[in-house]
């Protein structure tokens, strides 16, 4: 049988005759510069095919949690965006002042109590090659939709974790949030398959990293806090975050390589991130850890520092 053909006028009546799927129902709104407009049908959010941002994954791009009435930790997300953006030579396609009233718009238009925001900076539509010359404007696509409960909630239990066997980005490109997930995608998938949480990635020189979309803080006997300089590893906003206000609040921060053996030592192992807020991680490679008082104390911090009600 023969491939069909649609004209113009055939594509947009199939496009409105096609009923919303299951998925669809996640997707609240969603600003992109090819409408240069938001949308609410999930059949228009679409985003172009020679979009550099889709074949060659040449974009960067932030997550960032609508609760308590705002986005919280707006600041450092646009910072992280400019930071990265800089690093692979791409400009927003206006000014910061008028993303700041997109997502306000977008985050308006969602109008829910807790949502996620997807922000997609694309090097922008013009071709398939590999010269980001080709294209000739930047893409921006900000995305609201659905956002599960922080994992604790989910899983009170605590995480699972294993070591991974994807080789970790290197430094460079581990500091960019780039639109370069693959080795994301393979922790995830190598966790899932071994029945875990997280994986988490060990450099060359046997450092841990990060977990795919999360980064990990570990708590000393005498309950000092242990961050690893982000030499491979992805800056996270919450793990900044929680450091500043542990630091704040008299706790003791170090930044500290760690290997898989240090963990040993370990009173507690902990996850954060904007999806995983403060996780605690119950047992690593066969290594168990209690849900302990500096998580509970942690994960306080910063529910009140999200829902407004404590901060600095
Ligand atoms: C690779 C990676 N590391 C760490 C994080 C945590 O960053 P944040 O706390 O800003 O969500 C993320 C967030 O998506 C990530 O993708």
């Amino acid at each position: 049988m023969k491939t069909n053909h649609l004209t113009f006028q055939q594509a947009l009546e199939r496009l409105s005759s096609q009923p919303l799927s299951e998925a669809d129902a996640q997707y609240f709104a969603m600003y992109s510069t090819e409408w240069d407009a938001i949308v609410t049908d999930p059949r228009l959010m679409r985003v172009p095919v020679d979009d550099h941002l889709v074949h060659r994954g040449d974009g960067v791009f932030e997550t960032l949690l609508w609760e308590g009435g705002r986005l919280y930790n707006l600041e450092a997300h646009l910072k992280r965006l400019q930071h990265s953006a800089s690093l692979i030579g791409l400009e927003l396609p206006f000014s910061l002042e008028t993303l700041r009233q997109i997502l306000a718009d977008l985050c308006e238009t969602a109008a829910k109590k807790r949502f996620l925001v997807r922000l997609l900076l694309g090097r922008g539509p013009g071709g398939f090659g590999v010269d980001p010359a080709e294209s000739l404007r930047a893409s921006l696509y900000a995305i609201a939709y659905a956002a599960a409960p922080p994992f604790m909630e989910r899983h009170p239990g605590g995480a699972t974790v294993i070591l991974s066997k994807i080789p970790p980005k290197s430094g460079g490109l581990a500091n960019i949030k780039t639109c370069n997930y693959l080795p994301n995608v393979l922790m995830k998938a190598e966790a899932s398959a071994a029945g875990a949480h997280f994986a988490l990635g060990i450099d060359s020189d046997g450092f841990l990293t990060e977990s795919y979309t999360e980064n990990i803080m570990a708590v000393t006997q005498e309950g000092a806090l242990i961050l690893p300089p982000p030499d491979h590893h992805l800056p996270g906003t919450t793990l900044q975050r929680v450091a500043e206000l542990a630091g704040k609040s008299g706790m003791t921060v170090l930044h500290q390589k760690l290997g898989p053996g240090d963990l040993k030592q370990m009173s507690e192992l902990l996850i954060l991130g904007t999806t995983a807020y403060v996780t605690s991680v119950t047992c690593f490679e066969g290594t168990v850890y209690p849900i302990g008082p500096v998580a509970r104390k942690l994960s306080t911090m910063l529910l009140g520092d999200i829902r407004g009600t404590q901060g600095l």
